[in-house]
């Protein structure tokens, strides 16, 4: 059976590497849609990795509407980014082997940021590289970690240390799936929408925060013209910069300082997107204080965060010096400078490596 209102978008990789450019079909109800499998899989052999959390409530419908001929094997992971480690990732690798998959097997992400950045991470060593699909069940997956090829884990030493770029070949984001995402998860994911009104698209920033108390109840109208927009961006983005060396380094934004917020906190106290909500608070009081974007921003900014009850504020515990040292072990430092990224205007971002002690003494006494 195909489903109404369904939605494709393209994420198209540069010139060079056409071959790679991969579909994103955004619906409700496309988990179940078996022709859109059929084309995606053809017949070939299935890894469908899972955590128990969303086995229950996703796995049997997949699996029916995948099933057909072919060998589909079930790999079920633990829930929690704890468990985003290299063991994981073996754990994943020996079921996929011990079941005689082959390099033509087709790993499946079935779940949020924590599964697809574990599939997509064993997909690209599986047999020297496999191809993956990404089915997002959080809105956060759905917005962001399930479009672009960012795949990995974390290190002892810090957060998605380890990893490599691995593009899916196709991601299938099923809008009903978020009907069972718990509420501080979905406002999570939220963080991560508005941060595109934030970087890429002024009206849409607008637009969201009019719009907030449907976005709240979860409209499923709103919410597929949100999710659309929020991967339209981002497949812009990735496809003018697929490595990082310069636009897509702007998605980060928030993320500096969000990052250190988790790292301090102890990862597991805050969320991702909590996180990310306040450091985006933090980032847009260094563009005021750079004097590229004024108040009016910030407030709209708090009385949409504030709707979703995500946090704007860091841990009261938290020093300048404690900010400085998290950051300073961050993936974002290039040659021992801090990079922040900042608000040139309302959706439109770029950055930095020329901030001051004084400057993030002074966002940080101003969230006080
Ligand atoms: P998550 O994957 O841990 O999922 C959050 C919780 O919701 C989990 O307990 C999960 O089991 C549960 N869940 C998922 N879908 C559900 C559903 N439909 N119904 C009920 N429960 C459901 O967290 P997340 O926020 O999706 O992802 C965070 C991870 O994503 C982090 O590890 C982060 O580093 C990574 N990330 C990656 C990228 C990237 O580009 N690869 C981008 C952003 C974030
Ligand atoms: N989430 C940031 C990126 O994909 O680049």
């Amino acid at each position: 059976m195909s489903v109404p209102n369904q939605q494709m978008l393209t994420v198209s990789l540069p010139m060079d590497r056409a071959d790679r450019s991969y579909p994103i079909h955004i619906g409700s109800g496309v988990l179940c849609d078996r022709e859109q499998w059929l084309a995606i899989l053809g017949n070939r052999a299935v890894c469908v990795v899972t955590n128990e959390t969303i086995a229950q409530h996703y796995l049997e419908p997949l699996v029916d509407a995948i099933q057909g001929d072919r060998q589909l094997t079930s790999i079920i992971i633990p829930d929690g980014e704890e468990h985003k480690h290299m063991a994981t990732v073996s754990h994943v690798l020996t079921q996929a082997l011990e079941n005689k998959h082959e390099r033509s097997t087709v790993f499946i992400a079935l779940g949020g940021g924590v599964v697809g950045d574990i599939t997509g991470f064993a997909a690209a060593c599986f047999l020297r590289g496999a191809d993956f699909v990404q089915v997002p069940t959080t809105l956060l997956a759905q917005v962001d970690s399930s479009v672009g090829g960012k795949t990995g884990v974390n290190h002892p030493m810090g957060k998605n240390l380890i990893g490599a770029f691995h593009q899916p070949r196709a991601v299938v984001i099923d809008l009903k799936t978020l009907d069972s995402l718990p509420e501080r998860e979905y406002a999570a994911g939220i963080a991560e929408v508005i941060k595109y009104g934030l970087i890429a698209d002024a009206d849409f920033f607008r637009e969201l925060v009019k719009h907030r108390q449907r976005l709240r109840a979860r409209d499923p109208d709103l919410l597929r013209q949100v999710v659309a927009r929020c991967c339209q961006i981002k497949a812009d983005v990735v496809g003018r910069d697929e490595r990082e060396a310069g636009i897509r380094a702007t998605l980060n934004y928030g993320h500096t300082f969000g990052h250190a917020i988790e790292k301090v906190s102890g990862y597991g106290e805050w969320l991702h997107g909590e996180a990310v909500a306040c450091g985006m608070v933090m980032a847009t009081r260094l563009s005021i204080l750079r004097g590229s974007v004024k108040q009016d921003t910030l407030d709209a900014l708090l009385t949409f965060l504030d709707a979703f009850d995500l946090p704007c504020k860091p841990p009261a515990v938290m020093s300048l010096d404690d900010f400085l040292q998290a950051m300073s072990g961050d993936k974002k430092v290039i040659d021992g400078r801090i990079r922040f990224i900042v608000l040139q205007s309302l959706g439109d971002a770029l950055t930095v490596d020329d901030v001051f002690r004084d400057d993030l003494a002074k966002v940080i006494e101003a969230c006080r």
